[in-house]
């Protein structure tokens, strides 16, 4: 096992909650996971399971009200991002910990040009001159694979494409060397040949820089591409984690096995998949009502009664395989 020294990332009962006119329900639901040093963790799962609403937790960016993190602790190279006050948190995000997001306009300011907005990221957290934080700017842009990096820098967002704004957003979240990088769907708005080049170059720079990932994606052939652990989620909770080579070899949830049918085969050598993990029949239950159960019982062709009635708990099927399911020991030869 790993070093403790090793961690990045160490995430421990995260709670968050919302607010809602018709109740309030838990979009994590005691999640907990960590993530070492240029490690990439893959988290997965239908929409609406709370893959986002992790990220923005990690980030402390929960929109508060209708959201709260109501318990847990957030480790970033030892320290409690939770416990922090804002002015705390605001120099360490950008900083230590970054994210982009599916449409990079999420972060980028339109009126701004992009070197502008890279040095004024960079100026937040480091003493230095305009000239020299230009100078890194442009050097970040170069590192992103933009072409003419020094003329690009005098550009606003619209004069990009679509590829090379999400290049520069990767180029502003990586400008501080943060330790570790979240990426929510950053390829899902893109093209199919440019989703390729993004992801390369999320993976390149990550080895390069030994930057810890947290990389959210619907696409498990990109989770076995780039992966080496993941976490599986369904209806605000962690169901399945594993390695990646255990995950694809021996599932061990049904609700991981139904994500899985939804790809033609199982991609070892790493061949780009679109599948999409949207075939398992039924419905993410309401948040508001959850069963007092398994959450994924009502769709589950293995749950027995005890499913329904008494939530599994996380086990540890060897190795670090931890699912929560009942019938965990069965559905190899059932499912
Ligand atoms: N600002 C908000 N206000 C109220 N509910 C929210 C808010 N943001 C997210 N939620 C709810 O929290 C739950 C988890 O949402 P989240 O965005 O984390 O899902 P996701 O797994 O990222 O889905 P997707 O794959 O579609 O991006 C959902 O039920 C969602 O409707
Ligand atoms: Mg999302």
């Amino acid at each position: 096992m790993a070093d403790k020294s090793d961690l990045v990332l160490e995430v421990k009962n995260l709670k968050t909650v919302f607010f809602t006119n018709s109740g309030l329900f838990k979009a994590v639901d005691d999640v907990s996971f960590t993530v070492k040093r240029g490690e990439t963790l893959a988290i997965v799962g239908e929409s609406g399971c709370g893959k986002s609403v992790t990220a923005l937790s990690l980030m402390r960016l929960v929109p508060d009200p209708p959201g709260r993190i109501v318990g847990g602790t957030v480790t970033l190279e030892g320290t409690d991002l939770l416990a922090l006050d804002e002015a705390q948190m605001r120099a360490v995000r950008g900083n230590r910990i970054s994210m982009i997001f599916q449409e990079p306009m999420t972060s980028l300011n339109p009126v701004m040009r992009i070197g502008d907005q890279i040095v004024e990221a960079v100026r937040l957290h480091r003493a230095m001159s305009a000239k020299a934080a230009w100078n890194i700017a442009v050097e970040m842009l170069r590192l992103v694979r933009i072409p003419e990096p020094a003329r690009r820098a005098r550009e606003y967002p619209h004069q990009l494409s679509g590829g090379m704004r999400q290049r520069a957003m990767i180029a502003m979240a990586l400008a501080c060397r943060p330790a570790l990088l979240i990426a929510d769907e950053p390829t899902t708005a893109l093209d199919v040949t440019i989703q390729a080049q993004i992801l390369a170059l999320i993976l390149d720079l990550q080895k390069e820089l030994g930057t810890g990932l947290v990389l959210i994606t619907h696409d498990l052939g990109v989770v076995a591409q780039t992966a080496q652990r993941v976490i599986v989620m369904y209806a605000g909770r962690k169901v399945e984690e594993a390695s990646v080579e255990a995950l694809f070899a021996d599932p061990k949830h049904p609700y991981t096995r139904g994500l899985m049918a939804s790809i033609p085969s199982v991609p070892a050598s790493g061949a780009a998949t679109q599948a999409r993990l949207n075939e398992i029949p039924g419905t993410v239950p309401s948040l508001v009502r959850l069963p007092p159960g398994c959450a994924f019982a009502p769709r589950c062709k293995l749950a027995v009664k005890r499913c329904q009635d008494e939530y599994p708990p996380l086990m540890d099927w060897g190795g670090g395989h931890l699912a929560a399911c009942w019938r965990a020991a069965d559905v190899a030869e059932v499912a």
